[in-house]
């Protein structure tokens, strides 16, 4: 395979320093033509970093770049589209008051003797959509009205018009559903057959060995290696990425399960679910199974003061509960910890130590006893557990990897000690170790006697940490399966 051989890009000695933290240390990076090539490593290790160095965002302390056989030096996004590259951002940064042709065209835009021609910009977006096979976006719609899921379709329909050379493509699948990520597979092989190099990062070990040629693998800062994916598999990859061994994933000790904890009956939401009932138990890890859009997340937040309701109770061991806003749930003993990092969970200007106890300092200084010590205290026991990756519990929460700040989210919930923790896509960019401390907490949980909601588009983990499973789909609740009725299959049908 002679495409094979071409180097179209080589990143030699790439050196990157942050305040406090290494992020890269001389990696190494040789993609080929016409390949897909993987960047695996934890949380923390470096790969969004690496890529933003390729798009001109950060500038390498050390190391060069060459891009079909010429040192370049990128020194910025415009310089990196200039040269054929082009990038799916791991946190997406549409422009929201835009339409979503504007924002596909942002940097090509259409225009006649300086006027944009907005009709052609539609039909052209139009076209993208068709071509892509992307079904439901209406083009002129501000990206400020689409789900995630649309807004992902969205950026990677941009950087597929962009023709560009070099595609990188930062946790792509993060928040699209399966019937997605095949059409997205789809689009990844078409293009690869026309020789461009895409670099694709993920924590979903099946894509990987689905979709990869090649991967390479960093860990902490350090360049670990380069292979063709097929002399891979998953446990000897994740053994490069971590460094150590790991347990089986889904190794569980159900809860025994007891009363009704919480009880929601013929919840009416508009444009969501007209009348969903359901039972949580004690000690019972319930999961909430469907496609993306079927209005698990409105569900979850209509119940939890986030989204206005039209009817339905609320009941919570028997006692009726009036829930108007977040402050009345969390006091409620609800936690939500939401799929929307950027919206609902954090302060990015902020410091862990800060945003993990925000929530829980409200609830205290209702009381008036807010604890500063006590705070820092459990911060560092947190971000010691879910082994978030950082200098100092001081570090802002903007500068950790994506991964990192996904858990800190879910540190900050937890420190609410709650009855009933619902946890939105918790383990969404988070890489295969913190994946099963994040299992073991929900285990706790279970056992201590609470009530844990999940909603997951990952069926395997749904599968592996539920003892339950509702199926829902347009907003209505399909089914209830437990014990051996917990298949992909089954699930499948009933979404259906
Ligand atoms: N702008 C920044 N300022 C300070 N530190 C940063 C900045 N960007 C990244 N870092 C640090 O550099 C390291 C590497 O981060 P990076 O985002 O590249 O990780 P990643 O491999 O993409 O992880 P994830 O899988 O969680 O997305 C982390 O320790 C992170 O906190
Ligand atoms: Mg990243």
């Amino acid at each position: 395979m002679t495409m094979m051989e071409e180097k179209l890009l080589v990143m030699r000695g790439i050196t990157k320093e942050f305040p406090g933290v290494k992020a890269l240390d001389h990696v190494e990076l040789q993609l080929a033509k016409g390949t897909v090539h993987a960047l695996m490593g934890e949380n923390g290790a470096g790969k969004s970093t690496l890529m933003k160095i390729l798009m001109g965002i950060y500038q390498p302390d050390d190391g060069e770049i060459i891009l079909n056989g010429q040192k370049v030096k990128i020194e910025s996004p415009k310089r990196a589209h200039k040269l054929g590259i082009s990038m799916i951002h791991q946190e997406l940064m549409p422009i929201l008051d835009m339409s979503v042709a504007d924002n596909i065209f942002l940097y090509d835009y259409p225009a006649r003797k300086g006027i944009v021609q907005k009709s052609v910009l539609y039909q052209k977006t139009e076209a993208l959509f068709r071509d892509l096979g992307i079904e439901g976006i209406d083009s002129k719609a501000f990206m400020k009205e689409l789900s995630q899921a649309q807004m992902q379709m969205v950026e990677i329909a941009k950087a597929v018009s962009a023709k560009a050379d070099v595609i990188i493509m930062d946790e792509p699948t993060s928040a699209i559903s399966d019937h997605e990520v095949e059409n997205l597979f789809r689009i990844i092989r078409t293009l690869r057959a026309k020789g461009v190099g895409i670099l694709y990062i993920s924590h979903k070990m099946e894509e990987i060995f689905k979709i990869s040629d090649f991967i390479t693998v960093l860990r902490d800062g350090q360049y670990i290696g380069s292979a063709p994916s097929i002399e891979l598999d998953q446990e000897k990859l994740v053994s490069l990425m971590v460094g150590r061994e790991l347990k089986s994933i889904y190794d569980r000790h159900p809860a025994v399960t007891g009363e009704v904890m919480l009880e929601v009956r013929h919840l009416k939401c508009k444009g969501v679910c007209e009348d969903v009932s359901f039972k949580l138990h004690k000690g019972e890890v319930l999961g909430f199974a469907g496609l993306v859009g079927a209005g698990r997340t409105e569900i979850m937040e209509a119940i939890f003061g986030l989204r206005k309701r039209q009817g339905g109770e609320i009941i919570k061991e028997g006692k009726k509960l009036d829930i108007r806003s977040v402050r009345d749930a969390i006091n409620h003993g609800l936690a939500l910890a939401s799929e929307d990092r950027k919206r609902f969970g954090l302060f990015l200007d902020l410091p862990i130590s800060y945003n993990i106890s925000i929530s829980w300092l409200n609830n205290l200084a209702k009381v008036g006893i807010v604890n500063r010590g006590n705070e820092k205290e459990q911060a560092y026991k947190f971000s010691k557990d879910l082994r978030i990756k950082s200098s100092s519990i001081k570090t802002k929460v903007g500068k950790l990897s994506g991964g990192n700040q996904q858990k800190v989210v879910l540190a900050k919930w937890l420190l609410t000690k709650p009855d009933i923790l619902i946890l939105d896509e918790p383990t969404r960019g988070i890489d295969i170790g913190a994946k099963q401390e994040i299992y073991t907490l929900i285990e706790q949980m279970a056992h201590e006697g609470k009530g844990v909601i999940v909603i997951s588009s990952e069926m395997p983990e749904l599968i592996g940490i539920s003892d339950r499973i509702i199926t829902v789909h347009e907003g209505v609740i399909k089914g209830s399966l437990t014990g051996k009725e917990i298949t992909q299959e089954r699930i499948m049908m009933d979404l259906g």
